[in-house]
Protein backbone atom coordinates (compact mmCIF):
# COMPACT_ATOMS: atom_id res chain seq x y z
CA UNK A 1 0.00 0.00 0.00
CA UNK A 2 1.23 3.54 -1.13
CA UNK A 3 2.10 5.78 1.67
CA UNK A 4 -0.10 8.24 2.31
CA UNK A 5 1.25 11.96 1.29
CA UNK A 6 1.89 14.15 4.59
CA UNK A 7 0.43 17.59 4.47
CA UNK A 8 0.23 20.26 7.27
CA UNK A 9 -1.29 23.86 7.69
CA UNK A 10 -0.31 26.71 9.59
CA UNK A 11 -2.21 30.30 10.43
CA UNK A 12 -0.99 33.03 11.58
CA UNK A 13 -2.19 37.09 12.14
CA UNK A 14 -1.15 40.70 10.27
CA UNK A 15 0.30 43.28 12.56
CA UNK A 16 -0.26 47.13 13.15
CA UNK A 17 2.62 48.97 14.56
CA UNK A 18 0.78 51.44 16.93
CA UNK A 19 3.64 53.74 18.14
CA UNK A 20 7.55 53.67 17.48
CA UNK A 21 8.59 51.72 13.78
CA UNK A 22 11.87 52.53 12.08
CA UNK A 23 13.12 53.53 15.80
CA UNK A 24 12.76 50.26 16.72
CA UNK A 25 15.20 48.93 14.43
CA UNK A 26 18.19 51.15 16.25
CA UNK A 27 17.58 49.84 19.78
CA UNK A 28 13.97 51.55 20.98
CA UNK A 29 10.92 50.30 22.03
CA UNK A 30 7.87 50.17 20.16
CA UNK A 31 4.12 48.88 20.18
CA UNK A 32 2.61 46.14 17.67
CA UNK A 33 -0.92 44.20 17.90
CA UNK A 34 -1.92 41.53 15.85
CA UNK A 35 -5.34 42.44 13.57
CA UNK A 36 -8.20 40.18 12.56
CA UNK A 37 -7.10 39.96 9.49
CA UNK A 38 -4.21 36.95 8.55
CA UNK A 39 -2.98 34.13 6.62
CA UNK A 40 -2.76 30.55 5.97
CA UNK A 41 0.04 28.02 4.23
CA UNK A 42 -1.07 24.76 3.59
CA UNK A 43 2.11 22.33 2.09
CA UNK A 44 1.38 19.08 0.57
CA UNK A 45 4.46 16.65 -0.21
CA UNK A 46 4.30 15.76 -3.98
CA UNK A 47 6.14 14.77 -6.83
CA UNK A 48 5.45 18.16 -8.32
CA UNK A 49 6.34 21.24 -6.67
CA UNK A 50 3.81 23.92 -6.90
CA UNK A 51 3.24 27.06 -5.49
CA UNK A 52 -0.35 29.18 -5.41
CA UNK A 53 -0.37 32.29 -3.75
CA UNK A 54 -1.58 35.79 -3.60
CA UNK A 55 2.12 36.97 -3.04
CA UNK A 56 3.21 35.12 -6.13
CA UNK A 57 7.17 36.13 -4.68
CA UNK A 58 10.28 33.59 -5.84
CA UNK A 59 10.89 34.43 -2.45
CA UNK A 60 8.40 32.37 -0.86
CA UNK A 61 10.52 29.30 -2.62
CA UNK A 62 13.74 30.77 -0.67
CA UNK A 63 11.63 31.15 2.33
CA UNK A 64 10.03 27.73 2.63
CA UNK A 65 13.61 26.17 1.51
CA UNK A 66 15.39 28.11 4.60
CA UNK A 67 12.84 27.09 7.02
CA UNK A 68 12.27 23.42 5.82
CA UNK A 69 16.17 22.95 6.19
CA UNK A 70 15.42 24.53 9.84
CA UNK A 71 13.63 21.35 10.35
CA UNK A 72 16.29 19.13 8.79
CA UNK A 73 14.49 18.63 5.29
CA UNK A 74 15.00 19.51 1.97
CA UNK A 75 11.74 21.02 1.59
CA UNK A 76 12.08 20.37 -2.99
CA UNK A 77 8.90 18.11 -3.03
CA UNK A 78 6.74 20.22 -0.98
CA UNK A 79 3.67 22.06 -2.95
CA UNK A 80 2.99 25.27 -0.84
CA UNK A 81 -0.83 27.05 -1.36
CA UNK A 82 -1.81 30.21 0.73
CA UNK A 83 -4.48 31.99 1.21
CA UNK A 84 -4.80 35.17 3.09
CA UNK A 85 -7.18 37.45 3.79
CA UNK A 86 -4.47 40.06 4.38
CA UNK A 87 -3.79 42.73 1.95
CA UNK A 88 -0.20 41.90 1.39
CA UNK A 89 2.86 44.44 0.75
CA UNK A 90 1.14 47.08 2.76
CA UNK A 91 3.06 47.53 5.89
CA UNK A 92 0.25 45.06 8.08
CA UNK A 93 2.95 41.99 8.47
CA UNK A 94 2.17 40.07 5.22
CA UNK A 95 5.89 38.74 5.06
CA UNK A 96 6.03 38.00 9.09
CA UNK A 97 2.48 36.18 9.10
CA UNK A 98 3.63 34.63 5.88
CA UNK A 99 6.83 33.53 7.64
CA UNK A 100 5.05 32.46 10.81
CA UNK A 101 1.95 30.17 9.32
CA UNK A 102 5.23 28.68 6.82
CA UNK A 103 7.31 27.01 10.01
CA UNK A 104 3.83 25.97 11.75
CA UNK A 105 2.83 24.52 8.71
CA UNK A 106 6.12 22.73 8.30
CA UNK A 107 5.84 21.61 12.32
CA UNK A 108 2.62 20.39 11.57
CA UNK A 109 3.37 18.24 8.56
CA UNK A 110 6.30 17.00 10.37
CA UNK A 111 4.23 16.24 13.95
CA UNK A 112 6.68 18.08 15.78
CA UNK A 113 5.81 20.32 18.38
CA UNK A 114 6.39 24.39 17.97
CA UNK A 115 4.96 27.01 20.28
CA UNK A 116 4.77 30.68 19.97
CA UNK A 117 8.13 31.78 20.73
CA UNK A 118 9.85 28.80 18.59
CA UNK A 119 7.57 30.01 15.89
CA UNK A 120 8.44 33.77 16.62
CA UNK A 121 12.22 32.75 16.49
CA UNK A 122 12.15 30.20 13.48
CA UNK A 123 10.35 33.10 11.01
CA UNK A 124 13.17 35.68 12.26
CA UNK A 125 15.55 33.41 10.37
CA UNK A 126 12.70 33.36 7.17
CA UNK A 127 11.91 37.85 7.71
CA UNK A 128 16.05 38.33 6.56
CA UNK A 129 14.84 37.17 3.31
CA UNK A 130 11.94 39.78 2.78
CA UNK A 131 12.97 42.03 4.45
CA UNK A 132 17.13 42.50 4.95
CA UNK A 133 17.69 43.78 8.60
CA UNK A 134 14.44 43.26 10.84
CA UNK A 135 14.41 44.53 14.05
CA UNK A 136 12.07 41.48 14.94
CA UNK A 137 8.98 43.03 15.89
CA UNK A 138 7.03 41.97 13.27
CA UNK A 139 7.70 38.04 13.56
CA UNK A 140 7.38 38.17 17.17
CA UNK A 141 3.78 40.18 17.06
CA UNK A 142 2.49 37.55 14.53
CA UNK A 143 3.50 34.52 16.24
CA UNK A 144 2.54 35.86 19.36
CA UNK A 145 -0.49 37.68 18.89
CA UNK A 146 -2.11 40.59 20.75
CA UNK A 147 -0.86 43.84 21.78
CA UNK A 148 2.77 43.75 22.85
CA UNK A 149 5.60 46.26 23.71
CA UNK A 150 8.68 45.23 22.07
CA UNK A 151 12.88 46.25 21.97
CA UNK A 152 15.65 44.68 20.00
CA UNK A 153 17.21 43.91 23.42
CA UNK A 154 14.97 43.22 25.85
CA UNK A 155 12.61 41.10 23.44
CA UNK A 156 8.47 41.79 24.11
CA UNK A 157 6.29 41.62 27.00
CA UNK A 158 2.36 41.48 26.68
CA UNK A 159 0.51 44.91 27.26
CA UNK A 160 -2.26 45.95 29.52
CA UNK A 161 -5.30 47.47 27.66
CA UNK A 162 -7.74 48.95 29.59
CA UNK A 163 -10.24 49.65 27.19
CA UNK A 164 -9.83 47.80 23.62
CA UNK A 165 -8.64 50.26 20.67
CA UNK A 166 -11.56 50.80 17.90
CA UNK A 167 -8.97 51.03 14.58
CA UNK A 168 -9.46 51.98 11.04
CA UNK A 169 -6.68 50.73 8.65
CA UNK A 170 -6.72 52.66 5.55
CA UNK A 171 -4.53 51.34 2.44
CA UNK A 172 -2.97 54.28 0.15
CA UNK A 173 -2.35 53.62 -3.44
CA UNK A 174 0.95 53.79 -3.68
CA UNK A 175 3.41 50.61 -3.92
CA UNK A 176 6.25 50.38 -1.63
CA UNK A 177 8.80 47.80 -0.11
CA UNK A 178 9.90 47.96 3.93
CA UNK A 179 13.96 46.88 2.90
CA UNK A 180 14.16 49.87 0.64
CA UNK A 181 12.60 52.52 3.27
CA UNK A 182 14.75 50.92 6.09
CA UNK A 183 17.85 51.00 3.96
CA UNK A 184 17.16 54.87 2.37
CA UNK A 185 16.55 55.41 6.21
CA UNK A 186 19.69 54.16 7.11
CA UNK A 187 21.59 55.69 4.78
CA UNK A 188 20.49 59.30 6.17
CA UNK A 189 21.21 58.16 9.66
CA UNK A 190 24.89 57.75 8.75
CA UNK A 191 24.80 60.93 7.22
CA UNK A 192 23.75 62.63 10.13
CA UNK A 193 23.43 60.23 13.42
CA UNK A 194 22.94 63.40 15.74
CA UNK A 195 19.47 64.52 14.21
CA UNK A 196 18.35 61.13 13.64
CA UNK A 197 19.29 59.65 16.63
CA UNK A 198 17.48 62.94 18.69
CA UNK A 199 14.33 61.88 16.74
CA UNK A 200 14.47 58.33 17.63
CA UNK A 201 14.77 59.66 21.50
CA UNK A 202 11.61 61.61 20.64
CA UNK A 203 9.37 58.53 19.47
CA UNK A 204 10.96 56.82 22.57
CA UNK A 205 9.56 59.01 24.50
CA UNK A 206 6.20 58.96 22.79
CA UNK A 207 5.61 55.48 23.20
CA UNK A 208 6.47 55.04 27.02
CA UNK A 209 3.47 57.88 27.15
CA UNK A 210 1.58 55.18 24.74
CA UNK A 211 1.56 52.43 27.14
CA UNK A 212 0.55 54.81 30.16
CA UNK A 213 -2.43 56.00 27.82
CA UNK A 214 -3.37 52.51 27.40
CA UNK A 215 -2.72 50.80 30.92
CA UNK A 216 -5.33 53.67 31.73
CA UNK A 217 -7.65 53.21 28.74
CA UNK A 218 -7.09 56.80 28.34
CA UNK A 219 -7.97 56.37 24.21
CA UNK A 220 -7.88 60.42 23.33
CA UNK A 221 -3.75 60.81 25.26
CA UNK A 222 -3.49 57.95 22.88
CA UNK A 223 -4.80 59.38 19.91
CA UNK A 224 -2.81 62.38 20.77
CA UNK A 225 0.68 60.53 20.81
CA UNK A 226 -0.23 58.61 17.38
CA UNK A 227 -0.06 62.24 15.83
CA UNK A 228 2.85 63.18 17.64
CA UNK A 229 4.02 59.94 16.41
CA UNK A 230 3.23 60.30 12.56
CA UNK A 231 4.79 64.14 13.08
CA UNK A 232 8.20 62.84 13.71
CA UNK A 233 7.72 59.83 10.80
CA UNK A 234 7.04 62.43 8.94
CA UNK A 235 10.65 64.29 9.71
CA UNK A 236 12.30 61.13 9.33
CA UNK A 237 11.28 61.28 5.42
CA UNK A 238 9.28 58.28 6.34
CA UNK A 239 5.81 59.62 5.57
CA UNK A 240 4.11 60.75 1.78
CA UNK A 241 2.29 63.40 0.67
CA UNK A 242 -1.15 60.81 0.41
CA UNK A 243 -0.28 59.29 4.03
CA UNK A 244 -0.20 62.54 5.27
CA UNK A 245 -3.67 63.60 3.06
CA UNK A 246 -4.84 60.15 5.08
CA UNK A 247 -4.06 60.97 8.33
CA UNK A 248 -5.77 64.17 8.03
CA UNK A 249 -8.61 63.17 6.27
CA UNK A 250 -9.06 60.59 9.54
CA UNK A 251 -8.73 63.77 12.02
CA UNK A 252 -11.07 65.66 9.71
CA UNK A 253 -13.41 62.71 10.30
CA UNK A 254 -13.12 62.52 13.64
CA UNK A 255 -10.44 60.41 15.11
CA UNK A 256 -8.44 60.58 18.06
CA UNK A 257 -5.03 60.27 16.01
CA UNK A 258 -3.76 58.95 13.03
CA UNK A 259 -0.38 57.92 11.29
CA UNK A 260 1.36 55.89 8.99
CA UNK A 261 1.94 51.78 10.24
CA UNK A 262 4.77 50.10 9.49
CA UNK A 263 7.51 50.75 6.96
CA UNK A 264 6.15 53.58 5.21
CA UNK A 265 7.12 55.32 1.90
CA UNK A 266 3.25 54.14 0.99
CA UNK A 267 1.71 51.33 2.35
CA UNK A 268 -1.34 52.11 5.36
CA UNK A 269 -2.51 54.70 8.14
CA UNK A 270 -4.22 53.65 10.87
CA UNK A 271 -6.79 55.80 12.43
CA UNK A 272 -8.09 55.70 16.18
CA UNK A 273 -11.69 56.25 15.94
CA UNK A 274 -14.39 57.97 18.69
CA UNK A 275 -16.75 55.55 18.60
CA UNK A 276 -17.62 53.95 15.46
CA UNK A 277 -15.09 52.77 13.80
CA UNK A 278 -16.95 51.43 10.41
CA UNK A 279 -18.17 54.87 9.96
CA UNK A 280 -14.82 56.29 9.48
CA UNK A 281 -13.83 53.18 7.16
CA UNK A 282 -16.74 53.75 5.53
CA UNK A 283 -15.56 57.64 4.41
CA UNK A 284 -12.26 55.92 3.63
CA UNK A 285 -14.20 53.63 1.10
CA UNK A 286 -16.15 56.75 -0.01
CA UNK A 287 -13.29 58.51 -0.94
CA UNK A 288 -11.46 55.75 -2.78
CA UNK A 289 -9.21 53.91 -0.03
CA UNK A 290 -9.55 50.56 0.60
CA UNK A 291 -10.30 50.45 4.37
CA UNK A 292 -11.48 48.43 7.18
CA UNK A 293 -11.55 48.06 10.75
CA UNK A 294 -9.93 46.19 13.64
CA UNK A 295 -10.23 45.90 17.02
CA UNK A 296 -7.27 46.06 19.09
CA UNK A 297 -6.59 45.00 22.21
CA UNK A 298 -5.36 41.65 24.22
CA UNK A 299 -4.33 38.10 23.27
CA UNK A 300 -7.51 36.54 23.59
CA UNK A 301 -9.03 38.55 21.13
CA UNK A 302 -6.87 37.21 18.39
CA UNK A 303 -7.46 33.26 18.16
CA UNK A 304 -8.34 33.01 15.08
CA UNK A 305 -5.02 33.23 13.58
CA UNK A 306 -2.81 32.33 16.40
CA UNK A 307 -2.88 28.28 16.28
CA UNK A 308 -2.97 25.44 13.97
CA UNK A 309 -6.58 25.13 12.56
CA UNK A 310 -6.67 21.65 14.12
CA UNK A 311 -5.79 23.14 17.77
CA UNK A 312 -8.65 25.54 18.28
CA UNK A 313 -11.80 24.47 20.08
CA UNK A 314 -14.43 23.23 17.65
C1 LIG B 1 8.06 47.24 9.99
O1 LIG B 1 6.79 46.70 10.34
C2 LIG B 1 8.64 47.95 11.16
C3 LIG B 1 9.98 48.59 10.91
O2 LIG B 1 10.34 49.21 12.14
C4 LIG B 1 11.05 47.59 10.50
C5 LIG B 1 11.40 46.61 11.61
O3 LIG B 1 11.22 46.93 12.81
O4 LIG B 1 11.91 45.54 11.28
C6 LIG B 1 9.92 49.66 9.84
Amino acid sequence: MADRLRSGSGRAPGKVILLGEHAVVYGRRAIAASIGQGLEVRLTEGRVPRLASPNGSGRLYEALARAARGFGIDGESLSIEVSSSLPQGVGLGSSAALSVALVRALADLLGAALDDGEAGARAFELEQVFHGNPSGIDNTVCAHGGLISFSRDRGFRPLACARPLPLVIAIGRAARETRRVVGALRERWQADRVRYEAVFDEIAALVERGEAALAAGDRRGFGAVMDANQDALARLGISTPELDEMAAFARAHGALGAKLTGGGGGGAVIALANGDASALAGAFQARGWRAFTSDIGPAASYSTYRSYPKQEPT
